[in-house]
């Protein structure tokens, strides 16, 4: 590496060279070229242009750096289990350079005071790039449009009861937040899971004495979220509002998913690596409780089909649901809990989700390639950032990773940097680690070290496609609105035969 005084002319801030580039279609040898935070030269091998900061990248692969699209940084309120420091600390060592924080926070992030109260904290503490999503509730739908304004990444809709105890929508709620989102055209990720069933069932195992691992399961058998899916999508197609799966868990959702998007629905879905290598049977062994989660780990017959999912184009991308608890809380100091009911849900994943996904590489189940879309690619797309994000091109801010494609790691809750010190994977081998993130061309963590200055993470706002609003002519708005069409004038006549002629709605005009 050069100094600046000894750089030859530099006319970049950093060249790194000698690497293996790898997008979501190719990897070639190749340079990159690094100015002001972006990237400004994609060059043959020792033909990017003189650099104050050269990086030798031999035999590493260099990668987009990862978006997280859904983890939960736990402050305001939550503190103790994780919060934008210790967070992000854990994602830059992961190789993820994005992530978006969920809603479910003390406050939730409800109003646009509330968003700004959330990026305040994430501004001073985060050494990544940040979105925040806002609440869809029943109780904030007249917040939706200034939290739109106000810059989140998307909504968050929680159909299944989750940590936060946040009450999930009626249906009727549910309907008026899609057809405000149709409008606006910000993709609202969903909790896929049917909370008057699973409360039903849970009630119904408790008072059956049920306190073993597997009643989760029991309680959110696969129904749970095949219907929920399927709700959110039938409202979705009927109001044209963008949607985003969180946690797929269930095989029996996939050919759902596949129909749902050949109907045209704009759909996205991501899954999470403990999905693809956990099982609930593993739950049944000492320690298994920490596993507990929502949805919960199912059967090993659902890993398959998921691995699948990834490649067939069911399943867009990987996310972590990285969800620390403290060790008393996930009652992880013990062999097993006294009642699966009483071990919070989640752990943490954002450290360690690219070296899971390497290590299926390194076994071949995957190309890197693939990781490069399914956890920068899809997501940037998905989400309104593939201006600035998700990928090695010319312009794009320069969030890259360098990966060592051979190197082990054993994985141990001690070693995270969350502050969530609980592992699902404790003892796992993986081979594929990280070992230098950078962010908008600043170096945030190396060799498995944070390395980035506290308040670099910047609020991403998103730049969505056009929106495409359908059956406009229905909304709650349209119907209640003062000025409305009389039942039977032109207008009226108009509108009514062209929404019953087409089956789908254009938008209104005034
Ligand atoms: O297990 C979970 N934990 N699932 C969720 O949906 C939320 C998360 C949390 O916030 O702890
Ligand atoms: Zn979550």
């Amino acid at each position: 590496m050069h100094s600046p005084e000894t750089a030859p002319q530099s006319v970049v801030d950093t060249v790194i060279t000698n690497g293996t580039l790898v997008t979501e279609t190719a990897m070639f040898a190749g340079d990159i070229a690094i100015h002001e935070g972006r990237i400004v030269a994609i060059s043959s091998p020792g033909f990017a242009p003189p650099a104050a900061r050269v990086i030798d990248a031999t035999g590493r692969m260099v990668l987009p750096g990862c978006i997280d699209v859904h983890v939960h940084f736990r402050v305001p309120g939550m503190g103790h289990k994780e919060d934008w420091q210790t967070g992000s600390q854990a994602a830059a060592v992961g190789g993820v350079t994005t992530v978006f924080d969920m809603p479910n926070t003390s406050p939730a992030t409800a109003t646009p005071e509330d968003l700004a109260a959330k990026a305040a904290l994430a501004e001073a503490a985060s050494i990544v790039d940040f979105g925040l999503y806002g609440l869809l509730g029943e109780q904030n739908l007249d917040q939706i449009d200034a939290l739109a304004a106000a810059g989140v990444i998307g909504f968050k809709l929680f159909l299944g009861n989750t940590t936060g105890d946040l009450p999930c929508p009626s249906d009727g709620a549910v309907l008026e937040g899609f057809e405000i989102l149709a409008e606006l055209g910000l993709r609202c990720s969903i909790h896929a899971e049917n909370s008057p069933i699973l409360f039903w069932r849970q009630k119904a195992l408790q008072a059956a004495g049920r306190t073993d691992a597997m009643a989760h399961l029991a309680a959110r058998t696969d129904i749970v979220a095949v219907e929920a899916l399927n709700r959110a999508a039938t409202l979705a197609e009927w109001t044209g509002a963008r949607i985003h799966i969180v946690h797929e868990s269930c095989a029996r959702s996939l050919p759902h998913i596949r129909w749902w998007k050949s109907r045209g629905v704009d759909l996205t879905v991501e899954t999470l690596p403990q999905y693809l290598y956990l099982s609930a049977e593993e739950s049944l062994l000492p320690g298994g409780h920490v596993l507990r989660m929502n949805p919960p780990i199912r059967e090993a017959a659902h890993q398959a089909p998921i691995w699948a999912g990834l490649t067939d184009g069911s399943i867009d991308m990987i996310a972590t649901d990285h969800a620390p608890h403290s060790i008393a809380e996930k009652q992880a100091d013990r062999l097993a809990p006294d009642s699966i009911w009483n071990v919070a849900c989640g752990f943490p994943g954002v450290e360690t989700s690219l070296p899971l996904m390497l290590t299926a590489v390194n076994d071949g189940r995957l190309g890197l390639p693939d990781v490069v879309r399914l956890m920068a690619g899809a997501p940037a797309r998905a989400f309104g950032l593939s201006h600035c994000k998700g990928s090695l091109t010319l312009g794009a801010d320069a969030d890259i990773v360098l990966v060592d494609m051979k190197a082990r790691a054993i994985l141990r809750a001690d070693k995270l940097h969350s502050r969530g010190k609980v592992s699902a994977y404790e003892g796992r081998e993986v081979t594929g680690l990280p070992v230098l993130t950078m962010l908008r061309g600043m170096v945030v963590a190396q060799d498995g070290a944070p390395v980035g200055v506290p308040g670099t993470g910047r609020h991403l706002r998103p730049i969505m496609p056009s929106p495409a609003p359908r059956n406009c002519d229905t909304t709650l708005r349209a119907v209640t609105a003062t000025d409305r069409p009389a039942f039977g004038d032109p207008f009226w006549l108009q509108q009514h035969f062209a929404t019953t002629r087409t089956g789908f709605h254009r938008p209104a005009t005034p």
